[in-house]
């Protein structure tokens, strides 16, 4: 069973993750912590997430205390959206790098197909969309790959569309496209896409996100760790609807990153690889209904009021 998945580099990504985001300061690092002591290998930050401070401090005080050596672990960051302007990739980078107190990263993702100007709110507004121009913004990411200050890069959020305009680029092929991934979003197509390119994926919010923020209005979707199936499958195999989704995740051949706190939620979360969903509990999860973006950005990057128009156009229809 994999531990971990090969990328096109050449490299292993291990396949669960930590996720950061929504993890407060004041906790985050606490959760890296118990994170490494419980045996990931893999943390994923952005700097957009406002603690890679705290998460650096927290993986300085692994290093020193022998938990981890840094060329044993995988720290994935994230370039924001206000940082994609000429000249501004390699500074962004040498920031996070600086929080996080690494040398160098596994891994710098673009974090939205989106271009904001320097300094914009967050959340963005119109005013604030500047032309979105992949070529000059992979350029900069392909010469911080060839300083040496990460050892792969990628994207996130790409639908088919924008992953084809960047293979269209014909130079650097992404190593991972970071999307959301579950039973209620499973991205078949996509998928489908990034094997046949050669394109490792990432799952966030591998649970459904149950936490996710939502604008005002929105029709919830269900929790998935509450819908029949998930509960079945979990009470059959005697494990949690938690790692019944997220072995979910593995066994389609993407790498997971849940995001949880709680060490106890922690340590369960990475208890996914070395056990086997049968093809009938897989399929009844890759069944489950509604099918449904939950984290499509509305209100926050998309739709009125927001830096790009409509939920349809960020997604390029992949709604
Ligand atoms: P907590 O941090 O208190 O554990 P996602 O990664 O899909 O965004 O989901 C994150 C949410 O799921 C958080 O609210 C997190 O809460 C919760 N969570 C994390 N692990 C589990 C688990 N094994 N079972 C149930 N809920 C979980």
């Amino acid at each position: 069973l994999p531990k971990t998945f090969a990328l096109n580099t050449g490299a292993s990504i291990p396949a669960v993750g930590l996720g950061t985001w929504k993890s407060e300061p004041g906790k985050v690092g606490e959760s890296v912590t118990a994170a490494l002591e419980a045996g990931y290998r893999h943390i994923d930050c952005a700097a957009v997430y406002g603690n890679e401070k705290e998460v650096g401090e927290a993986l300085a005080a692994a290093f020193k205390k022998g938990t981890v050596n840094r060329h044993e672990i995988w720290v994935t960051s994230k370039l924001w959206s206000t940082e994609q302007g000429p000249g501004r990739v390699e500074p962004a980078l040498k920031k996070t790098l600086g929080d996080l107190q690494l040398e160098y990263l596994d891994l710098y993702l673009i974090h939205i197909p989106v271009r904001l100007a320097p300094d914009s709110p967050f959340p963005a507004k119109p005013e604030h969309a500047q032309e979105f121009d992949i070529d000059m913004t992979w350029k900069q990411m392909e010469e911080v790959l060839k300083k040496g200050m990460t050892k792969a890069i990628g994207v996130s959020n790409m639908t088919q569309k924008k992953l084809n305009d960047v293979l269209s680029l014909k130079r650097t092929v992404p190593a991972v496209n970071q999307v959301e991934l579950h039973p209620l979003w499973p991205q078949d197509d996509l998928l489908n896409l990034c094997k046949s390119k050669g394109i490792h994926v990432t799952a966030y919010s591998p649970l459904g996100s149950a936490d996710r923020p939502r604008a005002n209005g929105v029709p919830e979707p269900p929790v998935l760790l509450d819908t029949d199936v998930v509960k079945k499958v979990a009470e059959k195999t005697k494990k949690s609807p938690g790692q019944v989704v997220l072995r979910w995740g593995i066994q389609r051949g993407t790498s997971v990153l849940p995001k949880s706190t709680n060490p106890d939620r922690i340590k369960q979360n990475l208890d996914v690889l070395d056990w086997e969903l049968s093809d009938e509990d897989m399929k009844a999860l890759s069944g489950i209904e509604p099918k449904v973006r939950i984290l499509d950005f509305k209100g926050m990057w998309a739709g009125e009021g927001c830096a790009v128009e409509t939920v349809h156009k960020f997604w390029d229809g992949e709604v």
